[in-house]
Order: structure tokens, then C-alpha cells, then sequence
């Protein structure tokens, strides 16, 4: 697709191209391919633009107002260009509200099988859904929040604590999505990290870390091309991030070259003017929740009349937002809005592969696991059979009641079936003649008879999470705490107490405090299952009995304590005083050992790694390249390559994600290490195969605040090969003199 070739071209050679003078700064480069799509867009928003009344420009940068269409978010119809009604839709896992849709993975599960092309799938599919429903506009994926606080609420939305998988994760997405010709929406701008005020709350984050860390990711969305960016509820530095230059108009469309739209998040916009001065293409829904104020529509006329506001700043929205809707086809035999449609496909294998290649094994002693041909299994707890919430009978999945697939909130999808885990092991026990006997409560008092003289029992906790505007069991969207729920400890305490073969099974939106879990010793293994949406219960008996082995990793730190993670929801305002030392990079910091560290995941079999070789000369200094969509060119080059080979020792086919972390030179007083490559080799048992990694010149960079700009700093840099971020097992050199 031309998307697929486009992001090829991306990292070749740049030319320089005439850009309209008000949609990027004069002088600016893209490359060549980027350059002539996103051109010849251009040169047909021009030619429609001038066949647009003024009223027609207001109409197509204002919702029609809540309620008021098929879709969270709508804007009328243009019939003298042929422009539909465009109809923008929720969510990052699929179509909301969709009658005939799947419930794909969330992007906490995608991220954590660190693999590349199910990712892009999964973008693919949900394209397709998308855009089998007449949907222009698909609102995710989210890269903020970045998951700084591990009880933040929609953390489980996006793709784990570290800039760089998000930034992996999110340019996979949106490329998958926009193969298809959908809209894709890179959401939260910008340091939106927790649910408690966030529509009252401001955000404070130093320059350094407002790139390294939460800009990051965003900068991957603009070089894929994305359509549009939505910005986020909270101020940043005090100012509303929808009315914030600093954040819409230098970093994202200066700075990042973004030539696509910027709408609101519903309803964060709060003033007419300087909302449209500082950047804002659109506005969303349109009008407040009761329908009431309407801020642009006829007070955006009224300020273009009086000059509060440019003619021309309404034109480049009104082109932005046109521009990407040519840029991915739309204009061509786009299907009619129909959020009924049946769009499934065949794309449940992909929930199936990701909800299973996603799971993490955290512990499996004495190979407890795979089960083999048990005659007697004890399932525990209310999640592993289906209840309100596999049902789809919560409001935005709004109860943690039942097996678990997905947190709740606006992202959320309803589910056309569920496998719960009880469901699918019943199937394959039948087949290997296991008796089964459950207890699908979270009560201890019905767990003897369950697990009484059986072979194995396994226990099913749950921790869920949430969009602040439901409260569920005392969570207002964040997570009062890092426990389990349901009184998960002493469920497993009690099982424990009675079955010498304990397997707990925890299906969770973020880290979860395991101390009291493991220290009973009869817990021989935990299967950390994540958020695997409708295929919860396959993907957990192909991992279970060994008909795929394990190979998600952890894409966040579990540790020992809350306190450990150095950071916690704040009541009023943040500061940001952590800094760059989020997850791993505090735990590494401060010297906190985890209990699992951010990369860790187990397999059935064992992964050996030899042979690094470190290729490329780099210099230190500035980044100088011209601006295309995602920031200067020559931070996409690649400047060295790390290889290094991956043999399969065991005796089972397996997937190992080698991991490359960057240790930069002192002087930079970086983090002791960063996620700076990924890459799963799927291996059977003997086999071996060299992985490499590419190094962008981004990737070791640090920004530096005075110049604004990404310099390489002089020096020895190491470079961290292993199985997480505290499993070295290869390490190399690379200096830049
Ligand atoms: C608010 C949420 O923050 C956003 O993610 C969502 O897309 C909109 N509501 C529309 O439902």
C-alpha cells in the first residue's frame, strides 16, 4: 500500500520542496515521497478551498454538537466540493458503539508482545472495521498518557511506560490504520497522565523531558504521516493544552512538521480566539454536554469579522483538515456511514495472537507449566467465567464483574462473543478427558471443593482501570492502589493453602504489588495475561498448554512496593519533578530492585545470545536536517547498527523479543539505560538467527534546551543487548568523537 511504501521512502534522502507558506515554514524539507502526497493533498485542498463560502469554512471546523450525529464527533456535509458529513469515532481498540464489530486487544496487550507486525496488523484490521462502518475518523492511538503513574487510568489505552515502544507502537498503528484509508488520531496532546482532575489540572515538564520522554512518541505519529492530533483536557504550564502555542503551533506543527489538524478532546476547548490562534484545526463535539456553548461555529465568524482571528489561519484549517482527508482517498468511493455494518472479518486471529503472544510468563517453577494432560484442574475466581462485563451490559465496559478484557472509558468496544478462561479450558480438557470443577466466586469459603486433590489450581485476579467520568469499586478512572481486586491476595493465599500446584492468572490494566502472592510458596507459577479483550480465554489455553510458548514481555516495571515507582497521581497540580526517571529509568536510577523489571517475560524454553557486532562512525553534534513530518530528516537516519545472534537452547520452539538499550555517555546525564530497539526472532528449539537493531540518530541523542535541538554527545556510549532491561547479556561499544 501506498502508506507501507511511503514509510519505506521515509528514511531515504530528502529533497527540498516548495511547502505552502502557512502550513510549514518556508524552507522546510520533506522527503520526496511524504513531500508529494502530502502536496498533491495539498493542491486539492487549495482548488476546494476556493470553492468554499466563509460559512462553509466555519462548518467544516465545528462539530454539529453533542448528540447531534452518528458518531461522538460530526461535521456537516460540504456538497459543493463532494465533502461528506465526517463522522469521527472512538476508539483505540476498535469501533465504539459498533454493533458488528470485534473488541480488538487494548494497546497495553499489543505493546507487550513487542511485535512489530502484529501491531501493524491489528492498525489494519481495526482500519478496515473502521472503515467498513463509513467512519472517516478513528481516535487513537494513544501515546499519552505515557504511563508515568502506574495507577494512571488510560494507561492501559496506550502502549506501556517508555517513549520508545509507544513511539514503535503508535507509527505501527497508524500505519496499519491509514493503509486502509482511515483517518488515524494520535491522542492525548500532551502530558495527560492521570484521570484525577484532568480537566482542571495543569502539567509542568522541563524542555528535556518534555522531548525525550512525552513528545517522543508523538514525533513517531507525525513521521507516520498521522491525520490528526487531539489535544488534551489539562493546561500545560497553566494554559489549556487546546489553546496552548507552545504545544500546537511550535512543537507539534513547527517543530514535528505536522501538516494534518489538531481537534479537541470533547469539549477541552475554552476560549473562541486564542484557541484558533495558537492552532486548533477543529473543534470537538462542537458545543458543551448540554448542547449549550458553541465557541467556534458563529463567534469564529464573528472573530474573523472583527480581526481577532485571520482569514487565513481559518483557511489553513480548514486546508489541514481537508488535506487529510485527500491524503487518504477519502474523496473516492468512501462508504456510507453505517455503524451497524458487519465488519468482523476475519479478524478475530489477530485478537487471538496478540491476547495470547502478549501474555507474560512472570514464574514457572519446577516447569509447572505446560500443563500436561492434567486429570484433575481447580479454576478459582469470579474472572474466569463470564460476567457483567464479558456480557457488555456496563456502561463503556464500566464493571470490573466477571472475566476481564479491557479497562473501561470511551475506549473501550463491545465484545460480538468472549471466551472466558473457564469456557476455553472446559474445551480442551474434554479433549484430554481433565475433570474440571470451579468456584466462580471471589469468596474463599467455596474454594476447598474446587481445588481439593486436584492436579493444579489455577486462580483468576483481576486489577482494572478507567476514563474518569465512571467510578468503579472506589476507582475514580485511576487506581486507588496496586492490589488486586476482589480480595485477590488472600483468594490466592487460601487456594494456596490447600493445592501445592498454584497457577495465578492475572488479567490486569497495569502493574500489580505480587509480594503476598509470592510468598507462598505453593504459587509455582503466575501468568501475567494482561488485557486480551474476547479471545481472553483461547489465548489463555495456548499458552497454558504449551501450544505456543510465552513470549510477551512486560512493557512496564512491576515492583516490589507502590512507593518504589517514585511517582503517584497528584491532587492538585504536577510538576513533573521526577523527570526523565520514570519506570525503569528510576528503578535503574535509584537503585530500587524490582520484583519484574520493565522487559522481563519467561518462556518454556531457553534463549542464548552471542555475537554482538556494532557497525557505524558517528560524530557528535547537532541534528541540521530540514523539517519533514516528524521533526529535522537526519534524526531518522540511521547512524549504526547493532547485530547480535539469538539461539533457541531448549527443546521447544519459541519467540524471544531481544532487547537494545542505550547507555549514553556520562556527560549526558541520561538515564542509565534506554529502550532503544526491539526485534522478536521466532525460533524452534535449536535454531538460531541474527536480529539487528538500527540505531536513528534520534536514538542517541539527547535534546538539549539552550539550542533546541538533538545533539549526539562525544563519547562512549554502551549498548545493552539482553532478554529485559536488567537481563544483559551482550554488551558493546559506540563512540562518537
Ligand atoms: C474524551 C476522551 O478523553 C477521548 O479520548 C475521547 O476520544 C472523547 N472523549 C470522545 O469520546
Amino acid at each position: 500500500m501506498r502508506f507501507q511504501k511511503l514509510a519505506a521512502a521515509l528514511s531515504a534522502a530528502s529533497i527540498t520542496v516548495a511547502a505552502p507558506a502557512d502550513a510549514i515554514a518556508e524552507g522546510h524539507t520533506l522527503s520526496a515521497a511524504a513531500a508529494s502526497d502530502w502536496e498533491a493533498a495539498y493542491t486539492k485542498a487549495n482548488a476546494a478551498l476556493a470553492k468554499l463560502s466563509s460559512s462553509d469554512k466555519i462548518k467544516i471546523v465545528t462539530g454539529v454538537g453533542w448528540g447531534n450525529g452518528p458518531c461522538v464527533g460530526n461535521t456537516p456535509a460540504i456538497s459543493s466540493i463532494g465533502y461528506p458529513s465526517l463522522c469521527i469515532q472512538d476508539g483505540p481498540l476498535g469501533v465504539r458503539y459498533g454493533t458488528n464489530v470485534n473488541a480488538f486487544t487494548p494497546g497495553i496487550q499489543a505493546a507487550s508482545t513487542f511485535d512489530r507486525a502484529l501491531i501493524r496488523e491489528r492498525g489494519k484490521f481495526m482500519g478496515e472495521e473502521t472503515k467498513g462502518c463509513g467512519i472517516h475518523v478513528l481516535l487513537g492511538p494513544v501515546a499519552g498518557p505515557l504511563g508515568k503513574n502506574p495507577a494512571g487510568g488510560r494507561n492501559w489505552e496506550g502502549f506501556g511506560a517508555d517513549p520508545y515502544l509507544q513511539g514503535i507502537a503508535m507509527a505501527e498503528t497508524i500505519e496499519g490504520l491509514q493503509s486502509v484509508g482511515v483517518q488515524a488520531n494520535a491522542k492525548h496532546f500532551i502530558l495527560n497522565e492521570q484521570e484525577l482532575n484532568r480537566e482542571t489540572m495543569s502539567s509542568t515538564v522541563d524542555d528535556r523531558t518534555m522531548h525525550e520522554l512525552y513528545l517522543w512518541p508523538f514525533a513517531d505519529a507525525v513521521h507516520a504521516n498521522v491525520a490528526s492530533v487531539m489535544c488534551s483536557y489539562n493546561k500545560i504550564n497553566g494554559t489549556w493544552a487546546c489553546e496552548n502555542d507552545g504545544i500546537m503551533n511550535k512543537l507539534l506543527k513547527q517543530e514535528l512538521g505536522f501538516r494534518g489538524y489538531v481537534m479537541t478532546d470533547w469539549n477541552a476547548q475554552h476560549t473562541t480566539q486564542q484557541s484558533a490562534n495558537t492552532g486548533l484545526d477543529m473543534t470537538m463535539p462542537g458545543s458543551d454536554f448540554n448542547g449549550g456553548t458553541k465557541l467556534w461555529g458563529d463567534r469564529l465568524s464573528q472573530a474573523v469579522s472583527s480581526g481577532q482571528v485571520s482569514q487565513s489561519r481559518v483557511d489553513d484549517m480548514v486546508k489541514r483538515i481537508l488535506a487529510a482527508w485527500y491524503l487518504l482517498g477519502q474523496d473516492t468511493s468512501y462508504p456510507n456511514t453505517n455503524i451497524n455494518a458487519n465488519v468482523q472479518g476475519t479478524h478475530k486471529t489477530n485478537i487471538r495472537a496478540v491476547a495470547r503472544d502478549g501474555i507474560v510468563l512472570l514464574k514457572n517453577d519446577g516447569n509447572v507449566l505446560p500443563l500436561k494432560k492434567p486429570s484433575k484442574l481447580g479454576l478459582v475466581g469470579s474472572a474466569a467465567v463470564v460476567g457483567q462485563h464479558a456480557q457488555n451490559t456496563c456502561s463503556d465496559h464500566g464493571c470490573n464483574t466477571g472475566a476481564l478484557g479491557m479497562g473501561w472509558g470511551s475506549g473501550t468496544a463491545t465484545y460480538p462473543y468472549f471466551s472466558a478462561p473457564a469456557d476455553a479450558i472446559r474445551a480442551r480438557a474434554q479433549t484430554d478427558g481433565t475433570q474440571v470443577t470451579i468456584s466462580s466466586t471471589d469468596s474463599t469459603s467455596g474454594v476447598s471443593g474446587a481445588v481439593n486433590g486436584a492436579d493444579a489450581a489455577i486462580v483468576f485476579i483481576t486489577s482494572d482501570a478507567g476514563e474518569g467520568y465512571i467510578e468503579v469499586e472506589g476507582n475514580k478512572g485511576d487506581r486507588k492502589n496496586l492490589d488486586p481486586w476482589h480480595n485477590g491476595n488472600d483468594l490466592v493465599k487460601a487456594v494456596a493453602a490447600i493445592n501445592n500446584n498454584v497457577i495465578v492468572v492475572v488479567h490486569s490494566v497495569g502493574p500489580v504489588i505480587l509480594e503476598t502472592i509470592l510468598t507462598q510458596p505453593n504459587v509455582k507459577a503466575i501468568v501475567w495475561a494482561g488485557l486480551p479483550s474476547q479471545e481472553n480465554g483461547n489465548a489463555l489455553v495456548d499458552i497454558l498448554y504449551g501450544d505456543t510458548a510465552p513470549s510477551g514481555k512486560l512493557p512496564y516495571t512491576i515492583a516490589k512496593s507502590a512507593n518504589d515507582y517514585g511517582t503517584t497521581i497528584s491532587s492538585s497540580n504536577d510538576n513533573f519533578n521526577e523527570g526523565l526517571f520514570i519506570d525503569y529509568r528510576h528503578f535503574d536510577k535509584a537503585n530500587i530492585a524490582p520484583r519484574y523489571e520493565f522487559g522481563f517475560g519467561l518462556s518454556y524454553t531457553n534463549f542464548t545470545y552471542s555475537d554482538i557486532a556494532v557497525e557505524g562512525k558517528v560524530t557528535s553534534g547537532a541534528a541540521t536536517g530540514n523539517v519533514i513530518p516528524g521533526g529535522r530528516a537526519d534524526l531518522w537516519d540511521t547512524v549504526a547498527t547493532v547485530t547480535v545472534t539469538i539461539a533457541n537452547s531448549g527443546n521447544v520452539k519459541g519467540a524471544e523479543v531481544g532487547q537494545l538499550y542505550v547507555g549514553y555517555p556520562a556527560s549526558a546525564n541520561a538515564p542509565p539505560k534506554q529502550l532503544r530497539g526491539f526485534e522478536k526472532a521466532v525460533l524452534d528449539a535449536g535454531a538460531k538467527q541474527t536480529v539487528s537493531f538500527k540505531l536513528l540518530r534520534r536514538d542517541i541523542s539527547v535534546w538539549d534546551s539552550t539550542r533546541q535541538n538533538w545533539i549526539i554527545p562525544a563519547g562512549e556510549f554502551t549498548l545493552y543487548v539482553g532478554s529485559s532491561s536488567r537481563d544483559i547479556r551482550q554488551t558493546g561499544k559506540l563512540t562518537a568523537t
